[in-house]
């Protein structure tokens, strides 16, 4: 069995390999250093990336009980279901062999009735408070509580701006370009990525009484290198991003009344399914990969999630550790001037015929595969996965 691609978008995955992924990461915060940090955490995105690295630190690398919101599909009519399904399920039967809560909620992060339904199980079943919220949601698609319907668009402001990336699905260099978006498509953009559905989230869970003395939270955030600005920090993703910086300000203050906090996290640039999306960006990971594994400061989302709690969100001694604008820094090394020159002089010399071997480009299919399953070590993938044992067993 492979790993079909279509575009830049898995369209299957692997339990097992999953199972193994979910395995990999824990063993890792096992062995790096105990978080001591919170004990009762939601997730807003838990099943994936940045939001799925946070709960495996909070909850294996520290003793915390988890609840993890996310949209994913199980497996039935409709296909083998999506890699995040499994890693919920994964996640709950290692957190529940070691004696913790860990609760999936599947459901629209973006509704109210899901804040409801998180809110009356805090109460009910979780201890009655939580004292961390991470908020790591990627998504195209934003249906507010009044019904409308927002989408985001990966565009730049001002010129159209053009250059090299590649498909993953031929595994060729092509030429790429972001269009300009309109003034409604950045609106709607900050309406899907930006701060607003987080704001809500703690405005209702405060409003219930279930946020703790000293409850901290924090959103996932990018800025990057001066040369991805022009498709990243200055495009309507940047925007989104700005919103989300804005928010966290105005929360800090909010939560001040029960001596809480809120951050936003600036991370470095990762192979996710969310990135994989964004035109020219993989190829500028495959050259910053190369260079960082070269000087050994590679990390994944595992290591970046049990950095941020263990270094920057609960230090063991004093305060949090910030920028001068009040941000977590987890991309320092990735914006290091020796780490940023080097990228830079692989990009002027990238080719279509070099493209594969001057960046990581393996480096980059292997953490693509293995988000999905594939590619790991000791899975069998010759034979066929049968649909109707996948159902029984997981859905
Ligand atoms: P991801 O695709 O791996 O994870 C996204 C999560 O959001 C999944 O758990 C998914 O189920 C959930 N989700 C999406 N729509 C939802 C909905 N309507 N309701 C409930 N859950 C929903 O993405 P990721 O790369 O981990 O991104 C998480 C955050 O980290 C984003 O804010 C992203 O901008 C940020 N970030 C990513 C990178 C990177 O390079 N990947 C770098 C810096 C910051
Ligand atoms: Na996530």
């Amino acid at each position: 069995m492979e790993l079909i691609i279509q575009g830049n978008v898995a369209k299957n995955c692997h339990p097992e390999g999953l199972r193994l992924g979910i395995d990999k990461q824990i063993n890792y915060v096992e062995s790096h250093g105990e978080i001591y940090g919170p004990r009762k955490v939601l997730v807003i995105g838990a099943s994936s990336g940045y939001g799925l690295a946070s709960r495996i630190a909070v909850a294996f690398g520290g003793d915390a009980d988890t609840i993890g919101v996310s949209f994913e599909k199980s497996p039935g009519e409709k296909g083998m279901g999506s890699a995040g399904w499994y890693n919920n399920i994964f996640f709950r039967r290692r957190a529940h062999e070691k004696g913790l809560i860990a609760k999936n909620f599947i459901a629209d992060a973006f509704s109210d009735t899901t804040r409801n339904d998180v809110i009356a199980y805090i109460k009910q079943e979780f201890g009655g408070s939580i004292d961390l919220l991470v908020y790591s949601v990627a998504s195209g698609v934003r249906i507010c509580p009044d019904g409308t319907r927002y989408t985001s668009t990966l565009g730049v402001r001002g010129q159209a701006f053009s250059g090299p990336g590649f498909d993953l699905e031929t595994r060729k260099m092509v030429n790429q370009t972001l269009e300009p978006v309109t003034e409604r498509q950045l609106a709607d953009t900050v309406k899907v990525m930006g701060g607003e559905d987080w704001q809500r989230w703690i405005d209702m869970l405060s409003a219930a009484g279930v946020l703790a003395e000293g409850f901290k939270t924090v959103a996932y955030s990018y800025t990057g290198p001066k040369s991805t600005w022009p498709l990243y920090k200055e495009g309507a993703l940047g925007a989104a991003k700005a919103h989300l910086h804005a928010t966290a300000d105005h929360l800090d203050a909010q939560l001040q009344r029960i001596n809480g906090h809120a951050y936003a996290v600036v991370c470095k640039a990762l192979v996710t399914k969310a990135s994989a999306f964004i035109p020219m960006f993989p190829l500028y990971i495959t050259l910053l990969y190369k260079v960082m594994k070269q000087k050994r400061l590679h990390e994944t989302c595992i290591e970046q999630m049990h950095r941020l709690m263990l270094n920057h969100l609960y230090p063991p001694m004093g305060n949090v550790i910030t920028d001068d604008e009040r941000r977590i820094r987890l991309d320092d090394f990735e914006l290091r001037p020796d780490v940023q020159q080097a990228v830079e002089l692989l990009r002027k010399r990238v080719t279509t015929e070099n493209f594969k071997t001057i960046g990581d480009f393996a480096g980059y299919l292997t953490e693509f595969y293995a988000l999905n399953g594939f590619s790991m070590p000791d899975v069998d993938y010759s034979s066929e996965l049968d649909l109707r044992q996948l159902v029984k067993e997981y859905s």
